[in-house]
């Protein structure tokens, strides 16, 4: 999951392709760096470590010219260093090339490279796609790409440039995304449009098997055959300061405060007043197909596979629709038996995540009909899925997912009332649910107040090496995503359970050193849940309860009390995950951790 950012026009390369690597760092940020061309001078400057290594570099070395491509690493093949960095040098100084995904014969070339005196000077899977082009090169640079290309397996997006075509900024894509940015006189190349924002709002995606030949005034997209395809240009409506910290610390904490905006942009135009139900404008499936729908797959990675496990209680209970929540890399090799009125559901942030791809092919690859989540207009399981619903919650740069999270359940929320609506559910009832829903944005604002409460919490907990996380119905899916939260950003081990399942032996691991997280709101099994706190207070373990505002039963057994709004049990997930996002962040702070770039993390996981 590397960032790539090209650029061909009238302008100095350099600045526009650091503020793209800026843009892209959550992307992989074990290594940076760049080429330009001036005159017939390939200028390379590359580091291992963060952006600001290259940054100090080129300050030092600067890297002149109007054409350039760069590339900021999440390691594959190789460690990080300054050799493995992109762009990596095919041939004698015949180009530079930066690439993103995995070639997985490179081992085999670059033995018949090397057989042919080609010299490789670092470990990657990379450089063998760069020296190949150099072995069929003959003058036609995007011939011999073309013919490259097709001897590699594995996937690819990549950007190249060379001393003999100084006009001329390639790019090629294979698994792993690419988009085109139509400028004035300038065009630019990118992993996603995030490094775009700024420079243009007039983007291109390539599709798997496609080049690219940009010049400063032309774009001509190719087939496999060279045969020109023809592309539709796409809008992105993000503004520069959508990328911008405003002020906040990281990007995390920005997004999670966005949250009561973002989904109020997840429901505009989706609340249907006159039918009491919900709204879509891209499902593509009718309402007859929909109502024949018997069954729902729900699938994803991380996050997005925990907002898949809060769909399958909202669709049970609205929607009365059997439902199963699929690890994305699992159900992509599992040839599940699939009956004829099921569909599934693709739930992912940032449409590119290559096991959720897989999955979705999987599906369609059986012929049922398949939707999509997503957040990132464009991308590529938004555009392979049969219809979706995209998120509108702004770009999420932050590795730590947050906002897509709760519009991912929202729209999850709206869906299950639109078939629920199909099916068994009253106007009045529908009418009840759009009300509920339409003050949840409110309700979101009243809990971020939790911030600084949360904050002392953390001032007591942030060295201890393990964390539970519990809860019931509903909120079981939160106990594991707010496990992975505290994972991913602060490294401490955490571990997510359904409250009820620790008598079956994770209780063992209770001590005065664990403290476990119940997620315990008023609720039908609110009882049930005071019974499993009780469990582990006998045992010594110190307890953090996230309870609605007046619970006095909850405060009597917890040490430290986290309150939100009252709502409706199928709301709750969107309320309560808000506290556990800002203990995962202040922990994190605390324990000095990079809470937008965790450690060996990446935003989009484009590689299986
Ligand atoms: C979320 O905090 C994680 N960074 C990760 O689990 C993420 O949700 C997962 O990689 C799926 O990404 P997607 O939503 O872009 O498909």
């Amino acid at each position: 999951m590397c960032g790539i950012v090209g650029y061909v026009g009238r302008r100095e390369a350099t600045p526009i392709l650091l503020e793209g690597l800026r843009r892209l760092e959550y992307r992989g940020y074990d290594s940076a760096g760049l080429a330009t061309l001036s005159g017939n001078t390939l200028h390379v400057r590359k580091r291992a470590g963060r952006l600001r290594e290259l940054i100090r570099l080129v300050s030092e070395r600067p890297a002149p010219g109007t054409l350039g491509i760069s590339h900021t690493r999440w390691a594959t093949h190789g460690g990080a260093t300054d050799l493995n960095a992109h762009p990596h040098i095919g041939g004698n100084n015949l180009l530079a090339l930066v690439h993103n995904g995995v070639i997985e014969n490179y081992a085999l070339l670059r033995t018949q490279l090397e057989a042919e005196g080609f010299i490789f000077r670092s470990q990657t899977d990379t450089e063998v796609i760069a020296h190949l082009i150099a072995h069929y090169y003959e003058g036609d640079l995007l011939e011999a790409v073309r013919r490259a290309l097709s001897c590699l397996k594995g996937t690819y997006g990549l950007a190249l440039i060379s001393p003999q075509h100084p006009n001329l900024l390639i790019g090629a894509r294979f698994g792993s995304p690419l988009v085109i940015g139509l400028g004035e006189n300038e065009m630019f190349l990118a992993s996603d449009p995030n490094a775009l924002i700024g420079y243009t709002q007039r983007v291109v995606y390539l599709n798997d098997g496609q080049l690219c030949a940009l010049t400063a005034e032309s774009w001509d997209i190719l087939d496999r055959d060279r045969a020109p395809v023809q592309a539709s240009i796409h809008a992105i409506d993000w503004e520069l300061e959508d990328v911008e910290l405003n002020g906040f610390d990281h990007y995390m904490l920005k997004e999670i405060y966005e949250q009561p905006e973002a989904l109020e942009n997840t429901l505009r135009g989706r609340l249907d007043d006159t039918n009491a139900t919900a709204h879509f404008g891209g499902l593509n499936l009718s309402p007859r197909r929909l109502r024949q729908v018997d069954r729902i797959i729900l699938t994803g990675c991380g996050t997005s596979y925990h907002a898949g496990l809060v769909g399958e209680y909202l669709f049970e209970e609205l929607s009365r629709i059997p439902v199963e929540v699929e690890y994305a890399s699992e159900f992509r090799y599992r040839n599940a038996p699939i009956e004829r009125h099921t569909i599934l559901i693709a739930i992912t942030q940032s449409g590119e995540t290559a096991d959720t791809l897989a999955a979705l092919r999987e599906a369609k690859r059986k012929g049922i009909p398949t939707l999509s989540i997503c957040n990132v207009v464009g991308s590529t399981i938004a555009r392979e899925a049969d219809g979706g619903v995209y998120l509108r919650a702004g770009p999420e740069i932050g590795v730590a997912s947050t906002k897509a999270f709760t519009c991912q359940v929202l729209v999850l929320t709206l869906l299950a009332l639109y078939f629920g609506r199909m099916r068994h559910l009253s106007a009045s009832q529908g009418a009840r649910i759009i009300e509920e829903l339409r003050q949840l944005p409110d309700l979101v604002r009243q809990t971020l107040s939790c911030d600084e409460p949360v904050r002392q919490i953390a001032a007591k907990y942030y060295q201890v090496q393990n964390f539970l996380y519990l809860g019931r119905q509903y909120l079981y899916p939160i106990a594991l995503e707010g496990a992975l939260k505290m994972k991913e950003i602060s490294y401490i081990h955490a571990e997510g359970y359904p409250a009820a399942e620790m008598k079956h032996g994770p209780i063992a691991l209770v001590d005065e050193n664990t403290p476990t997280v119940f997620l315990v709101p008023r609720s039908s099994v609110f009882d049930k849940v005071i019974s499993n706190m009780e469990e582990i207070r006998a045992r010594g373990g110190p307890i953090i309860a996230v309870t609605t505002q007046g619970c006095e039963e909850v405060a009597s057994r917890a040490d430290d009390v986290i309150t939100i709004p009252d709502a409706p049990e199928y709301l709750q997930p969107i309320l309560a995950v808000i506290p556990l996002q800002l203990l995962a962040y202040h922990m994190a702070l605390l324990r000095g951790c990079d809470v937008d770039k965790p450690r060996n993390l990446a935003k989009s996981v484009t590689v299986e």
